[in-house]
């Protein structure tokens, strides 16, 4: 059973006096545990292709499916509730809350989720796995760059999703770190099983994929 299905989903912004077709007719099927990154050059529609799997975004015509699920058949509230259940998030200027410490910023999806869930505990449990486990309470400014995506990673995470979309998540740290960061949610993948899919222009990010889809002008142009 696949994940994700993308099928022949075209996206077309609408400028008003002009239509920017940024997606033209692009399939895809992702497995259960794949580790996949999406690669190509600036403009080819990456993060358009991302945000629609993460229903952040519609299509303009196909069809997004999340474990067989057509995602147009979901009014906004459910669609929320696949997000805050299912998805995690992330990105490539990390988002985190500048007034939240660290662990407050792990926290917060679980606020969305209703219920009781021993939030603070996830949070350090989810902290302490990208061995940030003794930063909790410092703020986003009062980490590196590559702490601050580790915070970012966690907070994806602290939900168990069993997807996880990120948007070029090392495009913002230096090499190393983020190899380093792409080494993380290799081992949380292999551990945990949850599918991630990646966007990146580094060659040197992209080796560590599983497979690479190769996007060129809102087109799918070699899938391995
Ligand atoms: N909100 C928007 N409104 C209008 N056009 C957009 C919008 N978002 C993206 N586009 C256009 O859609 C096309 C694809 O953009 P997208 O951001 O998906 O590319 P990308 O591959 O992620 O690029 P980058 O590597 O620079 O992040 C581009 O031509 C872009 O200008
Ligand atoms: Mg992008």
């Amino acid at each position: 059973m696949s994940t994700v299905r993308v099928e022949d989903v075209a996206k077309e912004y609408d400028l008003g006096r002009t239509k920017v077709p940024a997606l033209r007719g692009v399939t895809l099927a992702v497995e259960k545990g794949e580790f996949m990154a999406v690669a190509g050059p600036s403009g080819s529609g990456k993060s358009t292709l991302l945000n629609l799997i993460g229903c952040l975004d519609r299509p303009t015509s196909g069809r997004v499916l999340i474990g067989e699920q057509d995602v147009a058949a979901l009014g906004d509230d459910a669609l929320s509730d696949l997000r805050a259940r299912t998805i995690g998030f992330i990105f490539q200027t990390f988002n985190l809350i500048p007034v939240l410490s660290a662990l407050e910023n792990v926290e917060f999806p679980l606020l969305f989720r209703g219920g009781r869930h021993g939030g603070r505990a996830r949070a350090l449990a989810a902290l302490e796995a990208v061995g940030l486990r003794d930063f909790g309470s410092h703020r986003p400014d009062e980490l590196s760059g590559g702490q601050r995506q580790r915070v970012a990673v966690a907070r994806a995470l602290v939900t168990d999703p069993s997807l996880v979309l990120a948007d070029e998540p090392t495009a913002n740290l230096d090499s190393q770190t983020g190899e380093a960061i792409i080494d993380l949610m290799l081992d949380i993948n292999r551990r945990a099983g949850t599918t991630f899919i990646f966007s990146t222009h580094d060659p040197k990010v992209m080796a560590h994929a599983q497979r690479v889809v190769r996007l060129a002008d809102g087109r799918v142009v070699d899938a391995t």
